[in-house]
C-alpha cells in the first residue's frame, strides 16, 4: 500500500510541533531503513514520509490563523526545535473553547477572538483522514465535540489524551458502526514511565517477586504540567496511569499501595519530563527487593514516533474498511485501551493487524 495519509490536528502544543517537525526531519528516510524514534520504519508499505497536515485546529492566539510550521513555534510551546519545516500550506483553524483551558492554562494562553469554524465541514474540505488528538488534559467536552466531528466527516480518530473514547463501549459502538477506525486513549510513549513501569512489573511477577508498593512521580517544565497543577483535571489521567501499570499484575494491589500521577511544574525544565519510580518488593524468605529509578527524556518526542505509528494504523484500516477500535495497535500505541495485554502480547498483535488485519 502507498500513498498520502492526510492528518488533522487538534491541539497545536508541544506534541503536534514535534509530529510536524519530525514528518519534515524524515522525509526523506527511504523504505527499511531505521529512523530513532519509529518502532516501525514501515508500517503495511506507509512511511513517515507519507504523512500530509491537511488540517490543524486550536484557539490561542498565537496559533489560530497562522500556518502549521509556524504556529508550533508559538508560546507556551517549549519543545526542543530539531526541524525547522517549510510551511505546510495549512493554516491554523479556530475550534470552539469548551473545556480546553483550564485555570492554569488560562493564563498562559490568550484565546483568539476569531469565531470557531464549522470543524467538520473543515474536515471534509480538507479530505482530511485521520484526526489526531492533542488537547489538554481534562478536556472531556472537547474530546467529545472532536469525536464526533471525526465521526460526522468520515475520519478515524487517535485520542492521545487521558479521556476515554476508545475505552469507553459506547463510543467504540459508534466508530464501529460508521466504519471509522479509532485508536486511544492516551498516547504511550517510546520509552517512558509507563512503558518502564509496565516491564518491570512485569519482571517482578515473572521472577517471583511479590510487588508490594510502589509510586511514580513525573514532573517537567511544559504546558501540560502546568495544567496538570490543577487536580480537579486530573481524575482521569491519574485512572489512566495508575491501570496501565496495575493491569500488569496478577495479584491486585491495595489501592493505597500504588501512587502514580503528575507532581509538579518546573518551569526551567521547558519540555523535559523526569520521573522517579520506586517499587519495594518481597523476594526469597520474605526478604525486602527494592528498586528505585530515574528517567528523564524529552517529553513531546518521545510520543511523536508512537503517534506516526497510530496514524499509518488507522489508515491502514481506513483501506482495509475496518471500523471500531482496532485492539492490537490501541493495546501497543496506548495507555488506556479498550483490552490490556502485555507489552509482548500487545506488539505481537500489532504485527498480526499490520500483516493481516487482524
Ligand atoms: N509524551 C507526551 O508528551 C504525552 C504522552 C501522553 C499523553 N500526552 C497528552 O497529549 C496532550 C497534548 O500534549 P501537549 O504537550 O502537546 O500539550 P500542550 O498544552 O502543549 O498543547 C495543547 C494545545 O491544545 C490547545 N487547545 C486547548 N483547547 C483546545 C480546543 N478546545 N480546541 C483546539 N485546541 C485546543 C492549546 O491551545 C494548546 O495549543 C496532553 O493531554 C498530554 O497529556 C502527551
Amino acid at each position: 500500500m502507498s500513498g498520502e495519509i492526510r492528518v488533522g490536528i487538534v491541539g497545536v502544543g508541544n506534541c503536534a510541533s514535534s509530529l510536524v517537525q519530525g514528518v519534515s526531519h524524515y522525509r526523506r528516510a527511504r523504505g527499511n531503513e531505521p529512523v530513532p524514534g519509529l518502532m516501525h520504519p514501515e508500517v503495511g508499505g506507509y512511511r513517515i514520509a507519507d504523512i500530509r497536515v491537511a488540517s490543524a485546529f486550536d484557539i490561542g492566539v498565537g496559533k489560530v490563523g497562522r500556518d502549521v510550521a509556524e504556529a508550533i513555534g508559538a508560546p507556551p510551546n517549549n519543545t526542543h526545535r530539531f526541524a525547522d519545516p517549510p510551511a505546510t500550506g495549512v493554516i491554523v483553524k479556530r475550534g470552539p473553547t469548551l473545556d480546553g483551558l483550564g485555570h492554569f492554562l488560562r493564563d498562559a494562553i490568550q484565546e483568539s477572538a476569531a469565531p470557531p469554524v464549522d470543524v467538520a465541514a473543515e474536515l471534509a474540505a480538507s479530505r482530511t483522514e485521520v484526526l489526531v488528538s492533542y488537547l489538554p488534559v481534562g478536556s472531556q467536552k472537547a474530546t467529545e465535540f472532536y469525536a464526533e466531528q471525526a465521526l460526522a466527516a468520515g475520519c478515524a480518530f487517535v485520542n492521545c489524551i487521558p479521556v476515554f473514547i476508545a475505552s469507553d463501549p459506547a463510543w467504540r459502538r459508534r466508530f464501529e458502526a460508521r466504519g471509522l477506525p479509532l485508536i486511544g486513549d492516551d498516547v504511550k510513549s517510546q520509552v517512558g514511565a509507563t512503558i518502564v513501569h509496565r516491564v518491570l512489573t512485569n519482571l517482578f511477577g515473572e521472577r517471583g517477586v511479590r510487588l508490594d508498593r510502589t509510586y511514580q512521580l513525573n514532573f517537567g517544565g511544559n504546558a501540560d504540567f502546568l495544567n496538570m497543577l490543577e487536580r480537579d483535571r486530573l481524575d482521569s489521567k491519574k485512572v489512566s496511569k495508575t491501570r496501565a501499570v496495575t493491569s500488569q499484575l496478577a495479584v491486585p494491589l491495595d489501592a493505597d499501595a500504588v501512587h502514580i500521577g503528575p507532581a509538579d511544574h518546573v518551569p526551567w525544565l521547558t519540555d523535559r519530563k523526569i520521573a522517579h519510580i520506586r517499587m519495594e518488593g518481597t523476594g526469597f524468605g520474605g526478604l525486602p527487593l527494592t528498586l528505585e529509578l530515574k528517567l528523564e527524556v524529552w517529553d513531546s518526542p518521545n510520543s511523536a514516533g508512537v503517534v506516526v505509528d497510530a496514524i499509518r494504523c488507522a489508515k491502514l484500516a481506513l483501506d482495509r474498511g475496518v471500523g471500531g477500535a482496532l485492539s492490537g495497535p490501541c493495546g501497543y500505541l496506548m495507555k488506556s485501551p479498550p483490552t490490556q495485554f502485555t507489552d509482548d502480547e500487545a506488539r505481537r498483535r500489532i504485527d498480526r493487524f499490520v500483516a493481516s488485519g487482524e
